[in-house]
C-alpha cells in the first residue's frame, strides 16, 4: 500500500495568495469549514440522449449529498456519454469507442484542473464506464465506481437486442411492420443499462470484481434504493480511503485484473471486455496482454445463462442475488485471488464471507460440473489472417469450427445492406474490413449486421470476421478486433471473395487457406486507403490510436 496522501485541493485553496480561488468556491457553496475538507469530484455522465444515463442525475446529487455528510466537500461535473444502443448502424457510431477516450481525458483534466482529492464516477453505458475506469487509473487519488445499474425488461422480456433482431426478422418476411412497431415501442421501458449480459452488465461486473466498486454495485436495478444506498455508500468510502490513503493503483493489480477476467468469463461477458481491461490496465500500469485472456480462459468455465446467447436478464440475476454468490463459488473453487484489496479497505475475501448462496431452484448460474461451457467463451484466436490476435465469442450453442468461403466488405453498412438484401447465404464468411480503430476509425461495432444475420435464421450458419468489434448483444460466430487491422495492411486487408476460411475455437486459430506466396503478391499490390476523416475527433483518434490487440488505446501503450 502507498503511503503518500496528498491533499490535492490544499494547493489550491490554502493561503492568502488563494483567495481569488477561495473567492470562486464560496459563490458555489463552499464556507470557511469546507476548505479544511477534502475535496470529493463527483463525475456524473448524466445524460438525455440515452436512457442507461438519463437517472444519474439523481444517484450524483444522492453521492453529492453522502459525500458531505462524510466529512468531505463534494463538486459535482458531467462528463459526455453516447449511446451504441441508438447509434449502431449510423456512421456516427465510429465515434463510440473515441468516447471512451474523449471521457476519460474529460474527467482527468477536470479533477487535474480543480485539484480533487478523491473521485466518485458514475457511469452506465459501455464507454463510459471503462473511460471512467481510465481516468480513476491515472489520476490515482482515492475513488470508488459506481455503477448506475440495469434496466428492467420490456414487454413480453424483451430489451434493445429483441429490436436489433426484430429488423432482421422483418427483413426476411418473419415479422410484420406493425409486430416490428410493436417490439420498438415497449422493448425499453425506462432509465438503466441494455439489460443482458452486454457490454454495460459485464463492466460493472468486472469493476466490481476488480474491488473499484462496493459489493454488489453490478447488480442493482437502476432505479432501485439500493442504487440510490450504493451512492451513498461510495461517498462515504471515498472518504474512507482517503484517510487510509488507498488508491486505485493499491487495488488494480495484476491479480485484481485477473479476478474481472474470471468473472467476465464466468458470466459469459462481451468481447469489449478484452478491448477495456487491456485498456484500463495500461492506464494503470499493470502488464496484461490479449494471450492472459486464453491462460485465464483455460481454467475458469462459463457458468451464466445470460442473454444474449443465454435466456435470461441482468434484472433476474439481481432477483437472485446478483454476482456475489457466483464471486464466492468462484473463491471456493479456487478461481479467484482472495486477498486483493478493495474499496471497501477489506479484501475481497472479507467482503465475500457472509455473502449467502443462490436459492436452490434458480437455473441461471450453472454448477461447476454442469457449465454452459467448460472453458472460456472469449477466445483469442492467431493465425495467418490475425497475426496479433482476435477476439471471438464462441459459447458452443453455434458450434466450435466454421469452415466457409469468404464475402467481403469495405464497411459495416455495405454488409449490413448486403444481408438485409439476401446477398449473405449459408457457408459465407462475411468480411467486414477497414473497420479497425485507424481505419473505420473508432473500430464500430457490428451489431446490425450480426442481429440481421440472426434475424434473417442464419446464425449457425453465417460466421463473419472483422477488424471493428461487437456489441456485448452480438452473438452468433463472431471473430472481431482482428489484428493488424486492413488500413494498417495486416492480412484482413487482403482476403478476395471465394477465399476459404476456417475459425477454429477449440485450436483458437483463425486461416485463410491462402498460401503465403500468394498472400505476399497480394500484399505488392495492396495500397493503403486515404484516411476518411482528415480533420477533427475521428481524424485525431485515428493518428493516436493502436492496436486492437493492445486495448486500442490513444495513450502510449505501455508493455
Ligand atoms: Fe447504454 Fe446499452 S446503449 S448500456
Amino acid at each position: 500500500m502507498s503511503h503518500n496522501n496528498r491533499r490535492y485541493s490544499r494547493e489550491l485553496v490554502d493561503g492568502p495568495t488563494k483567495a481569488p480561488g477561495r473567492s470562486m468556491l464560496r459563490a458555489v457553496g463552499f464556507t470557511d469549514d469546507d476548505f479544511k475538507k477534502p475535496q470529493i469530484g463527483i463525475a456524473s455522465t448524466w445524460a438525455t440522449v440515452t436512457p442507461c444515463n438519463m437517472h444519474i442525475d439523481k444517484l450524483a446529487e444522492a453521492a453529492r449529498v453522502a459525500a458531505d455528510e462524510a466529512g468531505g466537500k463534494a463538486l459535482v461535473f458531467n462528463t459526455i456519454t453516447i449511446s451504441d444502443g441508438i447509434a449502431n448502424g449510423y456512421e456516427g457510431m465510429k465515434c463510440s469507442l473515441v468516447s471512451r477516450e474523449v471521457i476519460a481525458d474529460s474527467i482527468e483534466t477536470v479533477a487535474g484542473c480543480e485539484a480533487l482529492d478523491g473521485l466518485v464516477a458514475i457511469g452506465g453505458c459501455d464507454k463510459n464506464m471503462p473511460g471512467c475506469m481510465i481516468a480513476l487509473s491515472r489520476l490515482n487519488r482515492p475513488s470508488v465506481f459506481v455503477y448506475g445499474g440495469t434496466i428492467r425488461p420490456g414487454k413480453n422480456r424483451t430489451d434493445i437486442i429483441s429490436v436489433f433482431e426484430a429488423v432482421g426478422q422483418y427483413a426476411r418476411g418473419g415479422m410484420r411492420l406493425e409486430e416490428l412497431e410493436d417490439v420498438e415501442r415497449h422493448a425499453i421501458p425506462g432509465p438503466g443499462s441494455c439489460g443482458g449480459m452486454y457490454t454495460a452488465n459485464t463492466m460493472a461486473s468486472e469493476i466490481e470484481a476488480m474491488g473499484m466498486s462496493l459489493p454488489g454495485s453490478s447488480a442493482q436495478d437502476a432505479i432501485s434504493l439500493q442504487k440510490l444506498e450504493d451512492c451513498r455508500k461510495a461517498s462515504a468510502a471515498v472518504v474512507q480511503l482517503l484517510n487510509q490513503d488507498i488508491k486505485p493503483s493499491d487495488i488494480m493489480t495484476r491479480e485484481a485484473f485477473e479476478n474481472a477476467i474470471t468473472v467476465v468469463i464466468a458470466l459469459g461477458g462481451s468481447t469489449n471486455a478484452v478491448l477495456h481491461l487491456l485498456a484500463m490496465a495500461n492506464a494503470m500500469g499493470v502488464e496484461l496482454r490479449i494471450d492472459d485472456f486464453s491462460k485465464i480462459g483455460k481454467r475458469v468455465p462459463m457458468l451464466a445463462d445470460l442473454r444474449p446467447s443465454g435466456r435470461y436478464m441482468m434484472s433476474e440475476l439481481v432477483e437472485i442475488g446478483g454476482i456475489l454468490p457466483l464471486m464466492k463459488r468462484l473463491l471456493d473453487q479456487g478461481l479467484l485471488h482472495g486477498d486483493c484489496l478493495t474499496v471497501t479497505g477489506k479484501t475481497l475475501r472479507e467482503n465475500l464471507a457472509d455473502v449467502e448462496d443462490y436459492p436452490a431452484d434458480q437455473d441461471i448460474i450453472c454448477d461447476f460440473d454442469q457449465p454452459i461451457k467448460a472453458d472460456s467463451h472469449l477466445r483469442i484466436l492467431r493465425g495467418n489472417l490475425a497475426p496479433e490476435g482476435s477476439v471471438a465469442k464462441i459459447t458452443g450453442k453455434e458450434g466450435n469450427r466454421f469452415t466457409g468461403s469468404a464475402k467481403v466488405y469495405h464497411s459495416e453498412p455495405e454488409s449490413y445492406q448486403a444481408i438485409l438484401d439476401g446477398e449473405v447465404v449459408a457457408g459465407d464468411v462475411v468480411v467486414i474490413r477497414y473497420e479497425g480503430p485507424k481505419g473505420g476509425p473508432g473500430m464500430q461495432e457490428m451489431l446490425s449486421p450480426t442481429s440481421a444475420i440472426m434475424g434473417r435464421g442464419l446464425g449457425n450458419d453465417v460466421a463473419l470476421i472483422t477488424d471493428g468489434r461487437f456489441s456485448g448483444g452480438s452473438h452468433g460466430f463472431v471473430v472481431g478486433h482482428v489484428a493488424p487491422e486492413a488500413a494498417e495492411g495486416g492480412p484482413i486487408a487482403l482476403i478476395e471473395n471465394g477465399d476459404r476460411i476456417t475459425i477454429d475455437a477449440v485450436a483458437d486459430e483463425i486461416t485463410v487457406h491462402v498460401d503465403d506466396a500468394e498472400l505476399a503478391r497480394r500484399k505488392a499490390n495492396w495500397t493503403p486507403p486515404e484516411p476518411r476523416y482528415k480533420r477533427g475527433a475521428l481524424a485525431k483518434f485515428a493518428k493516436l490510436v493502436g492496436s486492437a490487440s493492445d486495448g486500442a488505446v490513444t495513450d502510449d501503450f505501455q508493455y
